[in-house]
């Protein structure tokens, strides 16, 4: 398998923090050439300072952080510290991150390492609001077909919605631009609440971490410890649903999960469905598929792969 180029697009959030030390601890799968932050569970000040300590706990100060966008397109910001906490990286206290911000733009990061690169070697990784990748492909048209893959963390079909009756997070915080991308044409891989709902940090799994003796062990353990809170008390779930991990899995191992590809379009109009993926599961209308839409994992796979990696940082 060949490894992949990749940009990780992100708001950490504790999975968002999982799936950049996934990233970083498989080398011989994925080069993740830099970080793009954006606004979404917590400001922008706060995701691009979160992006940085993860890189520096995996003992990684050389990443390259970007930050960008600090508002969605259209609508005011919502954030998620209900969830995340009010660092959005809640959880034991981390010191601030010595590592540099990049001063150049991560929109224009992103629109000139797509340019510079071979056509078809990137690939997108968003498990945030999909704003900067928007704003890339609005300012920049030429990149969309230069991109290999997007391979996203967003919407749902069968769970519907987590941060209204109807949506998903990440899509609801910035529906214009999920729907940019969502036509853009780009090969799309969708892991909705549908499969992340199935990645669930039990407390066996969480053990797993602990029982690493790690530093970065220890620190995913209670990360996963801090946010259970919430899906627990909402769903009467086993414990924190680590979204945004499976998009790095996925480009590791695709096997480990199944999916359809589908039509999906995002509702932007609609006060009350808002950011909803309307996700053309049973293929009941002849709009045209647009999108890998996950639907399942192998859970204890998944864990396994995570457990074997992170163990390595
Ligand atoms: C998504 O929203 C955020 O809270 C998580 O980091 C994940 O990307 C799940 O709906
Ligand atoms: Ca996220």
């Amino acid at each position: 398998m060949t490894i992949r180029n990749i940009i990780i697009d992100t708001d950490p959030g504790q999975d968002d923090a999982v799936a950049i030390l996934l990233a970083l601890a498989s080398p011989e799968n994925v080069n993740l050439l830099g970080i793009t932050a954006v606004a979404g569970n917590v400001p922008l000040a706060l995701t691009e300072k979160n992006a940085r300590i993860v890189c520096e706990l995996a003992g990684r100060s050389d990443v390259k952080v970007f930050a960008g966008a600090d508002a969605p397109i259209k609508h005011t910001l919502v954030t998620a510290e209900h969830v995340h906490g009010k660092t959005g990286l809640d959880g034991p206290k981390m010191d601030a991150p010595k590592m540099p911000l990049q001063d150049q733009h991560a929109v224009d990061y992103i629109i000139d390492t797509l340019r510079a690169e071979p056509a078809k070697t990137i690939t997108l990784c968003p498990i945030g609001p999909l704003t900067n990748i928007a704003l890339a492909f609005q300012k920049a048209p030429d990149i969309v077909e230069r991109v290999q893959e997007i391979v996203l963390m967003g919407g749902a079909y069968f769970q519907v919605g987590n941060i209204t009756p109807a949506a998903e997070f990440n899509i609801y915080v910035d529906p214009e631009a999920a729907e940019i991308v969502f036509k853009s044409g780009a090969p799309l891989v969708v892991m909705g609440l549908d499969v992340t709902h199935k990645a669930l940090a039990t407390a066996a799994r969480v053990q797993a971490f602990r029982d690493m003796g790690t530093k970065v062990g220890d620190m995913v353990a209670a990360w996963t410890n801090f946010f259970e809170r919430f899906d627990k008390e909402k769903y009467g779930s086993e414990g924190a649903p680590l979204h945004d991990p499976c998009t790095i899995a996925y480009l590791i191992n695709p096997n480990l999960f199944t999916g359809r590809q589908i039509n999906v379009e995002i509702e932007t109009q609609s006060e009350l469905t808002r950011g909803m993926t309307v996700a053309d599961w049973w293929r009941v209308t002849d709009r045209p598929a647009n999108a890998f839409f996950v639907g399942d994992l192998d859970a204890d796979g998944f864990f396994a792969l995570l457990t074997e990696r992170l163990a390595r940082l």
